[in-house]
């Protein structure tokens, strides 16, 4: 039988492109989204496009019960699921100084517990699989930040501690555990994002004032976006593969050899103490 590939936030940019790209090579693809039309419209045009079996399911990553009830549906309709990729993340700019405790809970509830709850409901099956792959997109921004972006990029960093923390809990099981790190790709995601707002913490998902601060401490984050079709397909191979990180695309040698000279450092300092 075919492979299954679920994804959440599938109805759209990257996760719809990772969707797209899984159906291309005949997986059958359930497209979970807290959109759910717009899921079910995507996975018939991937049906049409590709003459494979996918379905688009209401899910919101916020809540626990409907991520249960989409895998229930997913087993019910495919009886197994091979891939799952946990990709849902809002985002929400502001100072340090500005962002409230209200706004640091949310985000952090959508996309850290988001990912921890559809991990819960989905490792089942993957222990099934002949070669469960469970995957997170984290973002180039935990091996690059910017300013502004505290809420979203500590979220991020938290999905990549889930991930780590995953992969040694579910390595016997032979579950593989990877991590995306897309860069800038022009998607839908400040629309989806204020969307997915609850209404008591509705403002802007950032001021002209943020997106100036933020460009101007990493002008390299603004600079390489492309479109979630090209990251996706940049990093599909590694995905099907069940690869430790994957980066969608830019030039993040020098941030990540930066980091890691840095912690080399305090590791050899550390060295024969305590
Ligand atoms: N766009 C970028 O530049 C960029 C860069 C790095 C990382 N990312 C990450 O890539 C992922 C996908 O973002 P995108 O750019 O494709 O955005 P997008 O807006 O095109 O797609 C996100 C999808 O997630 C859905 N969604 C939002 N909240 C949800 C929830 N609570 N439950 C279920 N579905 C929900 C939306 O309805 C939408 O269909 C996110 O995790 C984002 O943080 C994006």
């Amino acid at each position: 039988m075919t492979e299954v590939a679920v994804i959440t936030g599938g109805a759209s940019g990257f996760g719809l492109a990772l969707g797209a790209r899984c159906a291309e090579r005949g997986l059958r693809v359930a497209l979970l989204d807290r959109d759910g039309e717009r899921a079910e419209a995507e996975a018939e045009a991937l049906r049409e496009t590709h003459g494979v079996d996918a379905v688009g399911l209401t899910a919101d990553v916020a809540d626990d019960g409907g991520v249960r009830a989409a895998a229930g549906a997913v087993l019910d309709r495919f009886g197994r699921a091979d891939l799952v990729v946990s990709n849902v993340g809002v985002q929400l700019f502001g100072a340090v100084e500005r962002l409230t405790d209200e706004e640091w809970r949310w985000v952090l509830d959508v996309n850290v517990v988001g990912a921890a709850r559809v991990a819960r409901a989905f490792v089942p099956p993957l222990r099934a699989a002949p070669a469960g792959r469970l995957a997170f997109t984290a973002s180039s921004s935990v091996l690059d930040p910017a300013g502004r972006m505290a809420a979203y990029q500590a979220s991020k960093f938290a999905v990549l501690g889930l991930a780590e923390t995953l992969r040694l809990e579910l390595g016997d099981d032979g579950i593989a555990v990877c991590v995306l790190f897309p860069s800038g790709m022009a998607s839908r995601h400040l629309e989806t994002s204020a969307a997915a707002q609850p209404d008591h913490l509705r403002r802007p998902i950032g001021e002209q004032e943020d997106f100036e601060a933020m460009a101007a401490s990493n002008p390299a984050m603004v600079q390489a976006v492309v479109s979630p079709e090209e990251a996706a397909g940049n990093v599909i191979d590694a995905l099907l593969n069940g690869e430790r990180y994957a980066i969608t695309h830019g030039d993040l040698l020098t941030p990540v050899t930066t980091r890691h000279e840095h912690l080399r450092r305090a590791a050899t300092a550390a060295r024969g103490t305590g």
